[in-house]
């Protein structure tokens, strides 16, 4: 069955952000669409969901392979009003209030592997992309992007994913309602209009409880080098500090993707 706005915005009752929500059935990238939106003068609050994407987009110009009636592919829109320095959190920050989403949709408390990708039942059940656009005066707008995978079986993934991706029906055991799931994950996006900037040190504290990089090795690769180290700590700007040998260092999450020693976790 197609995604169904009705349903979403049932679930999401008076929230100030309801009359916001747009269902397509299928779009490039939510994201894509949103950014145009957004130049246009979208309203902060509105949120883009899709029942399939036909390129869906990832971090470090990866795509996100979006399937219809399996996953929710969503974005939304933020107007903080900063410097886009303040900002460094904010993927940080999203990652850490969808945890909160989807484990009272699904009972299931995802992990979060840094820097964008919730992790369950040692598999990526989820990712996140945030676009920023600028002005002279500062931050115009941020695009919240976020796809989850809910209900596919693993045979439904590309065989050359299938030791990465994962979904939280597999994780889980059962069915997901992606209306619910969607709702709820609008609400934890939502009441980071407020607390984006003024809890930030709070956010982030969520941020590492939920982390499973936290004290593993890691692989570091940028470009064409990969290092060897152990992950020791997040700052609370959600950069990453790896001990490579001679005392943590500061990894930014820019051009570099971590994974583990032993496969994706
Ligand atoms: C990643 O895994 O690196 C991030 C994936 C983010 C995917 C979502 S789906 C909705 C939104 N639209 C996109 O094109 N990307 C994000």
């Amino acid at each position: 069955m197609r995604l169904q706005k009705t349903a979403i915005c049932k679930a999401l009752g008076d929230h100030p952000w309801s009359s916001l929500v747009q269902v397509y059935d299928e779009v490039d990238s939510t994201n894509t669409m949103l950014k145009a939106m957004a130049s246009e003068g979208a309203p902060e609050g509105t949120v883009i969901l899709a029942d399939s994407q036909s390129a869906g987009r990832g971090r470090m110009g990866r795509s996100f392979l979006s399937p219809e009636g399996q996953g929710i592919y969503l974005s939304a829109l933020l107007r903080p009003k900063c410097q886009p320095q303040e900002l460094m959190h904010l993927t940080c920050a999203v990652a850490a209030v969808l945890c909160g989403a989807v484990e009272k949709i699904t009972g299931l408390r995802p992990g979060i592997k840094w820097i964008n990708d919730l992790v369950a039942g040692g598999h990526k059940v989820a990712g996140i992309l945030t676009e920023l656009s600028l002005s002279a005066s500062g931050v115009d707008y941020a695009v919240i992007g976020v796809g989850i995978n809910c209900n596919q079986k693993p045979e439904e993934f590309p065989e050359e994913l299938r030791s990465i991706a994962g979904s939280l029906a597999m994780a889980g055991g059962k069915q997901v309602s992606r209306e619910a799931l969607a709702a709820e994950c609008i609400r934890a996006i939502s009441t980071l209009q407020g607390t984006l900037m003024t809890d930030r040190l709070a956010l982030m504290e969520r941020y590492r409880r939920d982390c499973v990089t936290l004290g593993k090795r890691v692989l570091v690769q940028k470009g064409e080098e990969t290092r060897e180290g152990t992950a020791v700590n997040i700052d609370d700007w959600g950069a990453l500090l790896v001990d490579f040998g001679n005392g943590p260092e500061t990894v930014l999450a820019g051009e570099v993707s971590v994974r583990g020693m032993y496969g994706y976790l």
